[in-house]
């Protein structure tokens, strides 16, 4: 008899940050009354679909401790990340081998996308699980887009029709998305989302619209819109 695919989120979160400028990676920047990846896991975990959720820690993380208490409680477990982004969503995969099977899904999700909303999740979850090739949540290009030199000059004017911002999560098969990954990082090719891996691996993942404030805390003038974003979503 054939179990029913279940769904499991990775969130990489062993990123140094460095484009925040601050001493602190930006995961754990201080956002309303918790911490950046709090908010990220506090989402994901209200979602009853998830059978669990795999946070991926730098080796060098100091800071986990100091909040792991307030999770004792839920389907969370860490384990450690690697070099580049996707070394680090291959160890949580690796990791999740134990207990997913091969066919279930797993959403990869930002610790720096704290914004993400739920019912976007859950949107993800419906529109792709009946599908084999899985997708990711994204918006579509709002503005007029060029490429410029290396001295900022225009060298042309890119037709938006068609592009998009890749967002997370992104959900895929587990054993596809390992297979795919493993296939990128042992030729070299540091993809920086999934969706890339799964390309390269021949497979045309979908693109699901989200909402447009799921932004990913890059910059130091990301933190108060996102405190933005949560706050008119509480008072609403
Ligand atoms: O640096 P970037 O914004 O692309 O990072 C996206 C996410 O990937 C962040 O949540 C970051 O902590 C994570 N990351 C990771 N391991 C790395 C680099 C980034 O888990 N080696």
């Amino acid at each position: 008899m054939q179990t029913e695919a279940r769904f499991w989120a990775i969130v990489p979160a062993a990123g140094a940050g460095t484009r925040m400028g601050s001493d602190i990676p930006k995961q754990y920047l201080t956002l309303g009354d918790r911490t950046v990846v709090e908010h990220t896991l506090d989402t994901l975990l209200s979602c009853e679909r998830l059978a669990g959720v795999i946070l991926v820690l730098s080796p060098a993380d100091q800071r986990w401790t100091g909040i792991q208490q307030r999770y004792t409680q839920q389907a969370l477990e860490t384990v450690n990340g690697g070099a580049e982004r996707c070394d680090s969503v291959l160890n949580g995969l690796k990791h999740l081998a134990a207990r997913a099977g091969d066919d279930d899904w797993v959403l990869v999700h930002d610790a720096a996308r704290p914004c993400v909303r739920p019912e976007d999740i859950e949107h993800l979850m419906n529109t792709l699980q009946g599908s084999g090739e899985g997708g990711l949540l994204g918006v579509p290009v709002a503005d007029t887009m060029k490429r410029v030199d290396d001295e900022l000059n225009i060298s042309d004017t890119v037709d938006r029709e068609g592009l998009w911002h890749a967002y997370t999560p992104q959900m895929f098969r587990i054993g596809a998305l390992r297979a795919a990954l493993q296939q990128a990082v042992d030729n070299g090719h540091p993809v920086t989302d999934e969706a890339n891996a799964m390309e390269l691996a021949g497979y045309r993942p979908r693109m699901v619209q989200g909402a447009r404030d799921n932004i990913k805390i890059t910059l130091p003038s990301d933190l108060p819109l996102a405190a933005f974003y949560l706050q008119s979503r509480q008072s609403s």
